[in-house]
């Protein structure tokens, strides 16, 4: 008996790995977290499975419905949204389950962040703008922050930040990086990315307040930085007709020159 942890995706039901639809296939039971978790995804759980929504269930009662799972026998689908890696409370169940010897498997999902990207149509490391990605987001009432992890922090390396569970902090957002992106920096909020009533606001640090009123309330993505503007980069060195590389050695002196792809 396993329990597969599987990140069910952004939402759109097709953005579901073929390895985490068919683990859903193979499982009796399916314990899914709430809203975020597309239900057109639930129609993958075998005829007759056990199909737990577990929005209101405390730590607690999650392990215990995967400890008796456990008892039986049955291999347990533990599906969150997104990916698993960030914002999924999948440590706090491992940990658990760990320590009980329950098998235990985990199967990676497509990240909001990609998803809110993608729905952009952005490419959120550009040569020259930004080079790195922060995944952040402001406290709640429900989780602090460590100390060093900041806003103005993070604004303060100038890259690309994915700010989650924070629509409802956008006054806050807006304050604390203004100071070291600039008030016009572009600035994306991205609704409810790959469902379909996705939605999508653009504008700048200066205005995105005032776009956004007060239409969006939850399950959004802020994406703040110069990368968003989708212009005045550097284009990659990767494919200039004139850079050395392994794929395309340019002279027969290259150090690639004598390199052969084989099966690399
Ligand atoms: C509890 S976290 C889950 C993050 C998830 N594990 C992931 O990989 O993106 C929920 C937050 O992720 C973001 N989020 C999740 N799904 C989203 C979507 N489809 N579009 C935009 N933001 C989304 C929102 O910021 C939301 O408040």
């Amino acid at each position: 008996m396993t329990v597969h942890f599987i990140g069910a995706g952004p939402g759109a039901p097709d953005l579901l790995t073929l390895r985490g639809r068919d683990l859903i296939a193979a499982c009796p039971v399916c314990l899914y977290a709430g809203s975020l978790v597309p239900k057109a995804v639930l129609a993958h759980c075998p005829a007759g499975a056990e199909v737990v929504n577990t929005a209101s269930m405390s730590l607690d009662e999650i392990i215990d419905a995967i400890r008796a799972a456990h008892g039986a026998g049955k291999d347990v689908a533990r599906l969150h949204s997104g990916d698993l890696s960030v914002w999924s409370a999948m440590g706090e169940q491992l940990r658990r389950l760990q320590a009980e010897g329950i098998p235990v498997s985990v199967t990676p999902g497509v990240p909001s962040f990609a998803a809110a990207a993608a729905a952009l149509g952005a490419e959120l490391t550009l040569p020259g703008l930004a080079q790195s990605v922060v995944l952040t987001r402001t406290p709640g009432r429900a989780s602090s922050m460590p100390a060093g992890e900041t806003l103005t922090n993070f604004a303060a390396t100038g890259a690309t930040l994915a700010i989650h569970l924070s629509i409802q902090n956008i006054e806050t957002v807006v304050r604390d990086l203004t100071p070291a992106y600039g008030a016009d920096c572009p600035v994306a909020v991205v609704y409810r990315a790959s469902w379909p009533d996705q939605q999508i606001i653009r504008g700048t640090l200066a205005d995105i307040g005032a776009r956004l009123g007060t239409q969006i309330a939850r399950t959004a993505l802020i994406l703040v930085g110069p990368a968003l503007a989708g212009d005045g980069f550097d284009e990659s060195c990767l494919y200039a007709p004139d850079y050395d590389r392994r794929y395309r050695p340019q002279s027969a002196e290259s150090p690639w020159a004598s390199w052969s792809h084989g099966d690399d």
